[in-house]
C-alpha cells in the first residue's frame, strides 16, 4: 500500500529504530491522517520505541519537529539512544500524555500542528516478564507503566473490595464472568496474598467453566486487560488527552488515535462526535443556548483497520482501529 505521501511500509523500515521488538502499527496511515509536513510540529503522546516518532521525523524533514511523551522509563532511555540522530529536531519528555497541557506548558508551545496516540502496552511491555504484565510468564503482580507511581496490581488485586474487583473486572475486562472470578479472587486472599501473574492467570482461568473458556483469547486474557487498566487510570487518561489536546492543536492541526479494545474506541469515537457537535444543549431545548461551538471536523466517519498484509507481518496490529480529526 502506497500512502498519499508516496511512501511503502519498506521505505520507512531502514527508520524504524534497531534492535526493535515492537513494530509500529498502521505507519502510513499514521504519517497520511497527521498531514506530516516540513516545519510543522508533531506531538507524539506515546513514544515508545520511537517508531512511529521515527516515521513523522522522516516525512517531516528537514524541518518538521516531534515532541514525544512516554511515562514509561525505559521507553524513554531506549528511544533517547536509538533516535540520538534526531536530537535536534526532537525533544523527549518523560510524562503521562493527560498532561499535555501542563507540557507545553512548561516548554511555552502554545499550539502544534497534529497529535498521535498510539494507546496501550507495547511489545517491550509483554515481552519484558519483570513488568508483571503478561500470564505468559510467572513475575510479580505488578502492571505499572510508569514504576513512579506507587499503586501496582498487587494492591488492587490484594486490597480492593469484592465489589470494585467485579466491577473492574466486568467494565474494563467485559468480562461477564467478572462476579465468579471476583470471588475466586476474594477467597484465595484468605489463604494469602495474590502476589504472581500465575497465580491471578490460574484463579481467573479456573473461574470460568471450562465449556465457556474462550477458544481465540487466553481465558485470563480479559482480566489482565481489566487490572492494567485499572493500574494505569487508561481510560480517564485518554478522556483527559483528547479533551486537551484538542485545545492545543492549531486550525486544521490533526489528532490521529490507534486503540486496541473497544473501550478505547468507544471513548475516541464519543469525543470526536461531542467536540464536533458544539452545542451540549439537550435534545429537547427549542434553541442553543449554550453557545459551544464545534472544534473538531472528524476526518474518518469509520474507523481504519490494518490491511491482512500488515497483520500477517504485525499480528499485534489486528485489533488496531484508527480515528482522526481535524481541528476547526
Ligand atoms: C503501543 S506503545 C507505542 C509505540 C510507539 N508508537 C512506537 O511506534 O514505538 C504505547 C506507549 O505509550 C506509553 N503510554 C501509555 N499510556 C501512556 C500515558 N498515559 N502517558 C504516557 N505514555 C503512555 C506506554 O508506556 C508505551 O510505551
Amino acid at each position: 500500500m502506497i500512502s498519499d505521501f508516496g511512501f511503502r511500509i519498506s521505505d520507512f523500515e531502514s527508520h524504524i529504530p534497531h534492535p526493535i521488538s515492537h513494530i509500529p502499527v498502521m505507519p502510513e496511515e499514521v504519517i497520511t491522517f497527521l498531514g506530516c509536513k516540513p516545519g510543522k510540529l508533531y506531538v507524539d503522546g506515546t513514544l515508545g520505541g520511537g517508531g512511529h516518532t521515527s516515521l513523522i521525523l522522516k516525512a517531516a524533514a528537514p524541518t518538521g519537529k516531534v515532541i514525544g511523551m512516554d511515562w514509561d522509563e525505559d521507553a524513554i532511555a531506549t528511544t533517547k539512544e536509538s533516535l540520538k540522530d534526531y536530537s535536534e529536531r526532537m525533544t523527549i519528555v518523560r510524562e503521562n500524555f493527560a498532561n499535555i497541557k501542563k507540557v507545553m506548558k512548561d516548554l511555552d508551545i502554545e499550539s502544534v500542528d497534529g497529535i498521535l496516540l498510539d494507546l496501550g502496552i507495547s511489545s517491550y511491555h509483554l515481552e519484558r516478564p519483570d513488568r508483571g504484565f503478561s500470564f505468559r510468564f510467572d513475575a510479580p503482580l505488578d502492571m505499572r507503566m510508569d514504576k513512579r507511581q506507587k499503586k501496582t496490581a498487587y494492591h488492587i488485586v490484594n486490597e480492593s473490595s469484592h465489589k470494585t474487583l467485579e466491577e473492574i473486572i466486568w467494565k474494563y475486562g467485559e468480562e461477564r464472568w467478572a462476579k465468579r472470578i471476583a470471588k475466586a479472587m476474594v477467597e484465595e486472599r484468605r489463604h494469602g496474598p495474590i502476589a504472581t501473574t500465575k497465580q491471578l492467570s490460574d484463579l481467573a482461568s479456573s473461574a470460568i467453566p471450562k465449556k465457556f473458556h474462550p477458544r481465540e483469547i487466553h481465558p485470563a486474557t480479559r482480566t489482565f486487560q481489566a487490572i492494567r487498566i485499572a493500574v494505569n487510570d487508561e481510560l480517564n487518561n485518554l478522556n483527559k488527552a483528547i479533551d486537551d489536546g484538542v485545545n492545543l492543536l492549531g486550525s486544521g492541526g490533526r489528532m490521529v488515535i490507534i486503540s486496541f479494545h473497544s473501550l478505547e474506541d468507544r471513548i475516541v469515537k464519543q469525543s470526536f462526535r461531542r467536540l464536533s457537535k458544539g452545542c451540549i444543549c439537550p435534545n429537547d431545548f427549542p434553541k442553543c443556548v449554550c453557545g459551544n461551538l464545534p472544534k473538531l471536523k472528524i476526518i474518518t466517519k469509520n474507523p481504519i483497520t490494518p490491511s491482512w498484509e500488515e497483520v500477517a507481518k504485525n499480528p499485534r496490529a489486528r485489533s488496531a482501529k484508527l480515528r482522526a480529526s481535524e481541528r476547526l
